[in-house]
């Protein structure tokens, strides 16, 4: 394990230059991407806990290599690890880790000190019946202050929901097996599942939660396309669009697929898949293979969803636009994203949302539905952009949605608004 923490403290450091954390993961082996990625997502989570504890035992600002690998083996104790590992395997694998890169002894006598002062601290509390760690999540200021100006009251709770670890739900292909036939197929191999029955009162027919989290190559069919990873605040979207067959549908916003391949298991539809970033789009056609799902009735296109160049000039009954948006509702599976935002990046964002509206709005049959969607918990990104979009356009009556969509134990952040087209 000492090799993974040191290769966690590395990609910390990166995070901590403004570089993607499923970039950094990206480079590396097979072998040692799940370990070095729950180290770093757990350290990302629990960065400003274990930036105090720092404070607290570390006598002079350490460097950042030494601060980024105690974070990740505080990060440890603070998930209650203590019962996975012992707190002393803890310990003596950060050591080791330290000397990989620092040969000194003050270096890894440090580390060592330090953890073993931070465990005992954290062991006193969880013998008190505490939870080593209440709440944690980094927020950079603005964040927090978006945060706490739209949700007064629930701001620490939802802060507290994405520190924790986000649980691995699955949607089921219904075209090869129903959800309890799927189950069963899981608890064969040992797989422990529950249904996810509804969200904001809308029925989920194909949502599973695993008791534990699993890699993909365990679960019975994947690779031939019984199941997606999907969480079930997504699952909501093709639902809400409700495909019918022959319907002509646009994913204006499409990559990687998650959502077009609902929309395809759903109905016999005609889906054009329009993804504007070229690496993103191989990934819609990738997905639609393993699911079984490719055929002569789907489009895959690159192009620019607020723009007409790409678009041949046929209406679309139904439109799903998952917008780019901060993503400030997927923080519990992408801890790195409050770290690499930028506050003036909402503003932005609000005109792309806005231009790629204006442009499928077009594109839109009379009496044609559109559902804007973002991943995001900040207003403007949701609800304002809803308001801005009735104003705008007379002719859009606002159907029943569930609107925001806060995180829970079982879902993330969404932001759902459906619009019908009233004549032309
Ligand atoms: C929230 S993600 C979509 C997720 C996808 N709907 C799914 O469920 O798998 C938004 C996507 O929109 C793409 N995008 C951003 N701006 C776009 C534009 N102007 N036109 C088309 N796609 C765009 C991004 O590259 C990104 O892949």
């Amino acid at each position: 394990m000492s090799e993974a923490i040191t290769i966690a403290a590395q990609a910390l450091g990166e995070v901590m230059h403004g570089r993607s954390l499923g970039e950094v993961l990206e480079q590396l082996s097979a072998q040692e991407r799940p370990i070095v990625q729950s180290l770093t997502f757990d350290a990302l989570r629990k960065w400003t806990s274990s930036q105090e504890l720092i404070k607290e035992f570390v006598p002079k600002t350490p460097p950042p290599e030494t601060a980024h690998l105690l974070s990740v083996a505080i990060a440890l104790f603070l998930h209650g690890e203590q019962k996975a590992y012992a707190a002393h395997t803890i310990v003596d694998q950060a050591v080791e880790a330290c000397g990989q890169y620092d040969k000194t002894l003050y270096a890894k006598g440090m580390v060592n000190a330090v953890l073993r002062k931070v465990s005992q601290k954290l062991q006193a509390v969880v013998d008190k019946g505490y939870a080593p760690d209440p709440i944690s999540m980094y927020y950079p200021a603005w964040w927090r202050a978006n945060l706490k100006k739209s949700y007064p009251k629930e701001w620490q709770a939802i802060g507290f929901q994405q520190a924790q670890r986000a649980p691995l739900i699955l949607r089921v292909n219904e075209r090869q097996h129903t959800r309890d036939q799927y189950q069963a197929m899981l608890s064969q191999v040992g797989i422990a599942s529950k249904t996810i029955d509804t969200l904001a009162g809308i029925p989920l027919p194909s949502a599973l939660i695993l008791e534990e989290a699993v890699p993909v190559s365990d679960l019975p069919e994947f690779y031939s396309g019984a199941v997606s990873v999907q969480d079930a605040g997504a699952q909501l979207a093709a639902i809400l669009l409700n495909p019918q067959a022959g319907d002509l549908i646009l994913d204006a916003c499409a990559a990687p697929g998650g959502k077009t391949a609902h929309l395809l298991e759903l109905a016999d539809a005609d889906v054009v898949a329009l993804e504007i970033d070229k690496e993103r789009l191989t990934r819609i056609g990738g997905n639609l293979d393993r699911l079984r799902l490719h055929s002569e009735r789907v489009q895959i296109l690159r192009g620019d969803a607020s723009q007409p160049s790409w678009w041949d000039g046929r209406s679309f009954d139904k439109i799903l636009l998952d917008a780019p948006c901060s993503a400030s509702g997927i923080v519990a599976r992408h801890p790195d994203i409050p770290f690499l935002r930028r506050a003036s990046d909402i503003a932005q964002l609000q005109q792309k949302q806005q231009g790629i509206l204006a442009q499928a709005w077009k594109m839109l049959k009379p009496d044609g539905v559109l559902l804007y969607i973002t991943c995001s918990i900040f207003p403007e990104e949701g609800e304002d952009q809803a308001k801005w979009f009735a104003a705008e356009y007379p002719n859009a009556l606002r159907l029943s949605a569930p609107g925001q969509i806060l995180p829970s134990a079982t879902n993330d952040g969404f932001y759902y608004a459906l619009f019908k087209k009233n004549g032309s």
